[in-house]
């Protein structure tokens, strides 16, 4: 575990250092939990979203796009239930004044149960070697039964506060924190205020700041703006249910618990799909959509073991069935993805709200109904951080030295191909430049003539440039160069006329979405 969490600590720096994500104002000391992508970030931001957009809206015929303004109607929110329930549980230390996520230090208690658990399964393992019986020790060390046993009447009482009648219960919340005896990590000390409900919307005004401005919030999620165009689209598109509209966008939650780096910002983006279904073919398409955004997932090629699900046993109001996708992270298991399937709640409270009707008529069924929705819901800025955490390696190469390489999928790294003159004269960098002018036009390409060539093959493996070629006086003679692969760093001599036919394919999206047939 410790070395994962270095692993986390390198991606963190490699991404500053390598230009894909800075602390936003840094010059001015940083604004908590908000980056900017840098030069080498944007390029694979925009390629992950990219990926999901082709796979989306031009793979699926009854999927259209959308983009709707951040700024929405203040009612919206009040509709679709954010202005009321769109909470966060706080408390504060009194000694050390910080505030706290009650539900975090609740879940980091039941993690140290965990802990010490593992711990003792280790130290046994250690101790009885090969003839080690893991799950007769789990079922019987007085200890592990113990600290299991502490950390299932915890769990069970924080599910107890957490799905009370009539919502959370914040007194017993507080109960739970002082039972545990968990004291704030800076002051130490379990001078606790009481628990309180936290809106996570920032709100700003629009209009002149006296009278008249009205209180309107950045938007929590992109998906509300694709419920309120529901109409819109589909009469303008002449949509026939089942169909689904996609959007990617920026949404906002001023989260308190702000912590791993892009995992949590208080600025991120969403990569939204709702799809709009007959009722009563809700669980089925929530099936056939779990499966589909998988196989979006696994296509990458990660490792299927990398993946899971986690259904959700408790549900909202207004849902009848819930799944997260988790990504290994450096830090554990966590949700890259949320697939929901949402009934008719967010239409019908539109519809209410409104005072429109919102309603789809069935030419096949002669009848008026209000769609069921299935939401697929994936964070840019998560999936993201999945990418290069998985790709990040430190490879011990034969000669001893370790080499810093990012393994993107070609079709997601930010430069395809470099392009080195040997040295700075004899016309090499013009030829170098010349194949540039030729490719550029099909995927990014960078020049670069500073440093010897294994410094510069270094400086692409890190940003996880697929090829690299260099040009030599060879070159100038029969208009051939060296490829070099980076996975395998495997050179071969090619002529300048294959270079496209031999890079185009295998860095384009489309090769990446033709693993999903
Ligand atoms: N419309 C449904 C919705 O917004 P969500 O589970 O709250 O559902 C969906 O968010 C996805 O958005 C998450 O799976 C995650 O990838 C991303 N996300 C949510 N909050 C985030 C945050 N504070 N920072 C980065 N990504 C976040």
């Amino acid at each position: 575990m410790a070395q994962q969490e270095d692993i986390f600590k390198k991606v963190v720096s490699h991404c500053k250092e390598y230009g894909f994500v800075f602390p936003s104002s840094e010059i001015y000391d940083g604004l908590g939990a908000v980056y900017d992508y840098g030069q080498n970030g944007v390029e694979l931001k925009n390629n992950i979203k990219q990926y999901w957009w082709q796979y989306m809206v031009l793979l699926h015929e009854n999927i259209v796009g959308l983009d709707s303004a951040i700024f929405m109607h203040p009612t919206i929110w009040k509709a679709s239930g954010h202005v009321d329930a769109f909470n966060d549980p706080l408390i504060d230390n009194r000694d050390s004044k910080k505030r706290y996520r009650a539900d975090v230090l609740i879940e980091e208690q039941i993690a140290k149960y965990e802990d010490k658990i593992e711990k003792e399964v280790a130290k046994a393992r250690k101790r009885f070697g090969d003839s080690f019986d893991e799950a007769q020790y789990r079922a019987t060390s007085a200890r592990v039964l113990e600290e299991q046993a502490k950390r299932d009447a915890l769990e069970k009482r924080y599910q107890e506060v957490m799905n009370a009648e009539g919502g959370i219960d914040l007194e017993g919340m507080k109960q739970i924190i002082l039972d545990e005896e968990i004291v704030c990590p800076i002051s130490g000390t379990r001078n606790w205020t009481d628990v309180r409900q936290f809106n996570l919307m920032f709100k700003t005004e629009m209009g002149a700041a006296a009278e008249g401005a009205s209180t309107i919030y950045l938007r929590p999620e992109t998906a509300q703006g694709i419920f309120v165009n529901y109409l819109n689209v589909q009469k303008t598109g002449r949509m026939k249910i089942p169909f689904g509209i996609a959007q990617i966008g920026k949404a906002f939650r001023n989260e308190i618990v702000a912590r791993q780096f892009i995992f949590r910002m208080r600025e991120f983006e969403q990569m939204e799909m709702q799809f709009f279904v007959k009722p009563g073919t809700e669980l089925e398409w929530f099936k056939t959509w779990k499966e589909r955004r998988m196989a979006w997932h696994q296509a990458l090629g990660f490792g299927a073991e990398n993946y899971r699900f986690h259904d959700h046993d408790k549900l909202a109001h207004y849902a009848n069935a819930a799944t997260d996708v988790e990504f290994r992270m450096p830090f554990g298991f966590k949700e890259v993805e949320g697939i929901h399937s949402r009934t008719n709640f967010d239409l019908s409270q539109h519809a209410k709200y409104s005072s429109k009707k919102i309603e789809y008529f069935d030419p096949e069924e002669n009848t008026s109904y209000t769609p069921y929705v299935i939401e697929t819901s994936i964070g840019v800025d998560r999936m993201f951080l999945s990418v290069i955490c998985h790709s990040y390696d430190e490879e011990k190469l034969e000669d001893g030295q370790t080499r810093t390489v990012l393994h993107l999928p070609a079709a997601l790294a930010p430069v395809k191909l470099a392009v080195f003159p040997l040295t700075k004269k004899d016309g090499l960098p013009e030829k170098a430049r010349e194949i540039i002018d030729d490719l550029k036009f099909h995927f990014n390409c960078k020049y670069e003539e500073k440093d010897q060539i294994g410094k510069r093959y270094r400086r692409q493996d890190a940003i996880g440039t697929p090829f690299c070629v260099t040009v030599d006086a060879q070159t100038l003679e029969d208009n051939t160069v060296t490829l070099r692969y980076r996975d395998t760093m495997e050179q071969k001599r090619v002529a300048i006329a294959d270079l496209r036919g031999i890079i185009e394919d295998q860095v384009s999206i489309p090769s990446l979405l033709k693993n999903l047939k």
